[in-house]
């Protein structure tokens, strides 16, 4: 079980590796720098050596610089970057350095970010250790850190020199981070296609039990979908913003609850943001399956479909809502764009200027 995938950017070319192991291959890939030249920055799950998959990975932490990064949203900031800055200040890294990102989508974006800015850009590395990590966050190039209650507020553009995907590492994941990074995943076959979504719908059983043969699929076919959305339109002109199906809504509700990831994990944002976007496509195309077709596969996975889902939720107003969604980074001056989707496998993008509509869209999750 393995795989080097090419991501293969007008101006950035680097491989994304997929096994059940990559223990090797990461001390081969590292040991490409001077071993003073490297900085992991790992999440605090793996302070604790026995949540890491093998020893191997573990002697990392011996052979070179590291710190712990607690993972969660709340460290996605600035504190986090400096964090991260003052190690690598104290270290006097040079800009032959690396930055080795071994976490979640938290970790990721955050180094990332860093790697970008220092000295004006250092190499980066990413060893994904979330499902939303490995099918999402650490394809595309996409940086950043959250401030003023705004996801991703700041950021950049910045590729990796190489990323390591080692299934493993997707065992200890937790029940509902788990399912966020499966939203990701039933996202891209919305938007893109109908096989995936049957695969996604029929397997459910295999994905939750972490079969390798069934993750290795949904990651392989999940990052395949990312690259043909980003490499023809790296800054998002046109199809990347397809990517961004359920985030319009649903950035309204992280923004809503304080981008508190123990209320609401980024991809349980997303998969209510998709909902209120099925209730948008049938307002407008009249496709009266689609609403089940998305309750159906989300709840699958215990993924919210309504509010009420969510234990120790306050449900917020529609005019609430509203304000904050129409803030969107996405909006420009013919009003905000929604990625609707037609029906499952096809997507579009429209600018929607009747208020209405979008109010009356949130009206299934608000339940
Ligand atoms: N850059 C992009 O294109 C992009 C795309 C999607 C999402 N994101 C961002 O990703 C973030 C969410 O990512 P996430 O869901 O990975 O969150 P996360 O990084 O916070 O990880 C979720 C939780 O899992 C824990 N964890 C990490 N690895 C683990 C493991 N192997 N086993 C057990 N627990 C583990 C973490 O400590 C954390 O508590 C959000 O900030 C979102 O904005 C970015």
């Amino acid at each position: 079980m393995f795989s080097s995938i090419k991501a293969d950017y007008p101006k950035n070319n680097y491989k994304i590796y997929l096994s059940d192991n990559l223990s090797k291959n990461i001390e081969q890939y590292l040991k490409t720098f001077n071993n003073k030249s490297i900085l992991i920055v790992a999440d605090d799950y793996f302070t604790n050596k026995i949540n890491l998959p093998d020893k191997q990975l573990h002697n990392l932490f011996t052979s070179y610089n590291h710190i712990f990064i607690g993972g969660g949203v709340e460290s996605k900031n600035l504190n986090g970057a400096i964090v991260i800055l003052d190690k690598l200040n104290q270290m006097n890294m040079t800009r032959d350095g690396c930055i080795v990102a071994m976490g979640g989508g938290v970790i990721g974006d955050l180094c990332s970010f860093v790697a970008s800015l220092y000295q004006r850009g250092i190499s980066l590395v990413h060893v994904p250790t979330t499902l939303t990590s490995a099918v999402d966050s650490s394809i595309g190039g996409k940086t950043g850190i959250n401030m003023y209650d705004a996801v991703n507020l700041l950021g950049t553009y910045y590729h990796p020199s190489a990323s390591f995907i080692d299934l493993r590492f997707m065992k200890t994941l937790e029940g509902r981070d788990f399912s966020a990074g499966v939203a990701e995943s039933i996202k891209k076959s919305f938007i893109y296609d109908r096989e995936f979504y049957n695969f996604i719908y029929n397997n459910s059983e295999k994905i939750f039990n972490k079969d390798y043969n069934y993750l290795y699929d949904l990651i392989y076919k999940s990052i395949s979908i990312k690259l043909f959305h980003t490499i023809s339109d790296e800054k998002e002109k046109s199809i990347r913003l397809l990517l961004n199906y359920g985030h319009t809504f649903g950035q309204a509700f992280e923004s809503v609850y304080g981008i508190n990831a123990k209320s609401l994990r980024h991809g349980e944002a997303v998969s209510l943001g998709m909902m209120c976007a099925a209730q948008m496509s049938e307002s407008l195309y009249g496709n009266k399956t689609i609403i089940r077709e998305h309750s159906e596969i989300l709840t699958k996975y215990t993924l919210p479909t309504k509010l009420s889902c969510l234990k120790n939720i306050k449900i917020p107003n529609v005019e609430n809502l509203f304000r904050r969604l129409i803030k969107d980074k996405k909006r420009t001056v013919q009003g905000n764009r929604f990625v609707i989707c037609r029906s499952i496998g096809s997507a579009k993008i429209e600018h929607i200027t009747d208020n209405n509509l979008i109010k009356s869209s949130f009206d299934l999750v608000l339940q």
